[in-house]
């Protein structure tokens, strides 16, 4: 049977784990995003926090959302520890995003590494239709190409997300794919070199 990512899981995950609280950000979100006109971002799925902190020292105002609560707990307080401005410009609010998108109007709305359960169409539908004409759609996920787990019961199937997938989604009378690919890196994992592709989606809104 395969596992539940549900909101138990990813509170256990933290909890147990507290997986990713001293990582750097996402090395294409930094690719992409640096050089927009900062406004309001909206960090789904957010985790502990490294790209919504990296977003508000950048000068975004960020709603940074998760279904856990340890994860935001976690992520607020190193932002606080880091640097009291850039979290002052970060709103952490624990929601559910199958069932609720907290705001809309976003400049940017981005995701790295969603889990959504249920429909990958839906779930980026949804992220979509929070983007303000002229804003920016974000989206990383583990391409197909990767198969190591990264503890995730040794399944990635979840957390597979074409940047195809999500562009077919994408109305181009209202959207501008203006990236669409995969993209190969070397991360460290517990002191062995590992290669992790990404598939990456940036479409802009047609103002
Ligand atoms: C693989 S982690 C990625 C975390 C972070 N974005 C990163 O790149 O390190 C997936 C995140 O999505 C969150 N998540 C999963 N399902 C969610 C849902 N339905 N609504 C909101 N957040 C969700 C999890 O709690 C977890 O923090």
């Amino acid at each position: 049977m395969g596992q539940e990512f549900d909101r138990a899981y990813w509170e256990d995950r933290y909890r147990e784990h507290g997986h990713g609280y001293g990582a750097p950000p996402n090395p294409q979100l930094v690719a992409e995003v640096t050089g927009l006109a900062p406004g309001r971002a909206l960090d789904a799925g957010a985790g502990t926090g490294a790209e919504a902190r990296w977003l508000a020292g950048q000068g975004w105002e960020v709603t940074a959302v998760d279904i856990s609560q340890a994860a935001l707990d976690a992520a607020r307080e190193r932002a606080a520890a880091l640097d009291t401005a850039v979290a002052g410009r970060i709103t952490w609010v624990r929601a559910d995003l199958t069932e609720e998108i907290p705001g809309s109007g976003f400049d940017l709305v981005c995701s790295h590494y969603a889990h959504p359960t249920g429909g990958y169409r839906a779930f980026f539908d949804r992220l979509a239709a929070a983007v303000a004409p002229g804003g920016t759609l974000f989206v990383v996920g583990h391409d197909h190409a990767d198969d190591h787990g990264h503890g995730h019961g040794g399944s990635l199937e979840h957390s597979r997300v074409g940047a195809a997938e999500v562009a077919e989604g994408l109305d181009e009378r209202e959207w501008e794919v203006l990236v669409s690919e995969s993209r190969s890196r070397e991360v460290d994992r517990g002191g062995h070199r590992a290669v992790l592709h990404d598939s990456v989606l940036r479409a802009r809104r047609r103002a």
